[in-house]
């Protein structure tokens, strides 16, 4: 097995999204450059949707034109539409020449209901418009990284036919996407289903054309992680101190965990060039911005450990 592993961290984008307070724009720069330094090879910054709905990244401008620069991190942005393409473009241009490199992310669900009510938008409509929002993307040199969200469950749907990600995967590579990251979005999976589903889709891309982006909803997302990395992936979104999770809905946690995720890299032997005390560190200013405890366990381990 190869033993490189990329920790994909989208806390800022992923995270923030879904926390009910609102985090100042200097404040998500100071929890950039703390993952940055904690050696993240990737992360996802923010995002260009439309600010009335997602408020909490109405800033992705001042964001982007900010990013700190540290040498090997890559930045990513969620980019909808033609409109989040210019807003993109005007906030690299305020960036300046040398600005950090940022890629770019694309989405849509594999359940009719859910992509309506995330784009409010068919499947079908939402494809058509990355017909050409993608080349667009990569006609202004940014790399383009798609995301399948209700892969594993829709929550207005409940089960998914992994046939129905299948074809938007081809569709996203077509176009010319780097990398597809399937989403567990509610957190249902198991590895079972999760096997089937790699079966399935890596008849049709490489290994490294794809991720795993797992909700920890219901605490099955480091077993999804295993049964990815045994059918050869070697991309796994996560947020640092598992961020997120519906402000709406008590007790629903967000993403799975980086340092639940690099943990359990790390004890396997797995190179993640992630540096521990340094990803501690930003998962404890991480709890200091959002004025609550996260669930993330290994953060919270290491917390108490330290008598923090
Ligand atoms: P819409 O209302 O259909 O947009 O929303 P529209 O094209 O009809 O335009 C309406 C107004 O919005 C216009 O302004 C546009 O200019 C403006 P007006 O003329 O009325 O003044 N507008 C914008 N403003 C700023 N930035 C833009 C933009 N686009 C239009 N980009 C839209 C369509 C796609 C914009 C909306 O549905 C939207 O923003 N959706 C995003 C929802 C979202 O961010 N969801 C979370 C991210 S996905 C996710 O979390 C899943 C993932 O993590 C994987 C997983 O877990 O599965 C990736
Ligand atoms: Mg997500």
């Amino acid at each position: 097995m190869a033993r490189r592993v990329t920790v994909y961290e989208v806390g800022p984008r992923d995270g923030l999204q879904n926390e009910a307070k609102v985090v100042a724009t200097g404040d998500k720069l100071a929890l950039l450059a703390a993952l940055a330094r904690a050696g993240l090879p990737r992360i996802e910054a923010t995002s260009f949707v439309s600010p009335r709905w997602i408020p909490q990244l109405a800033d992705a401008a001042d964001v982007v034109a900010a990013l700190p620069a540290v040498p090997g991190v890559t930045y990513g942005a969620l980019v909808p539409n033609a409109k989040g393409l210019e807003r993109l473009e005007d906030a690299l241009r305020r960036a300046g020449p040398g600005h950090p490199p940022v890629t770019a992310a694309v989405f849509l669900s594999a359940s009719e209901t859910h992509n309506r009510k995330n784009l409010d938008r068919t499947i079908a409509q939402t494809l058509a418009e990355l017909e050409a929002l993608v080349p667009a993307l990569r006609g202004h040199g940014l790399e383009v990284r798609g995301y399948v969200s209700t892969v594993w469950g829709c929550p207005y749907e409940g089960a998914v036919d992994p046939a129905r990600a299948a074809g938007i995967v081809d569709r996203l590579l077509a176009l010319g996407c780097e990398q597809v990251s399937l989403g567990d979005t509610i957190g249902v999976g198991n590895p079972d289903q999760t096997r089937r589903i790699l079966d399935l889709l890596l008849r049709r891309a490489r290994p490294e054309q794809l991720a795993l982006h797992m909700h920890d909803t219901r605490g099955a997302a480091l077993a999804n992680v295993l049964a990815g990395l045994e059918a050869g992936i070697r991309t796994f979104d996560a947020a640092i101190g598992g961020l997120g999770g519906c402000p709406y809905a008590p007790g629903a946690s967000g993403n799975l965990a980086t340092e639940d995720l690099v943990y359990m890299l790390d004890g396997m032997g797995f190179e993640t060039g992630v540096r521990w005390k340094e990803l501690v560190a930003a998962g404890a200013l991480a709890e200091r911005l959002v004025g609550r405890r996260l669930p993330g366990k290994a953060l919270q381990a290491e917390l108490a450990r330290a008598g923090g």
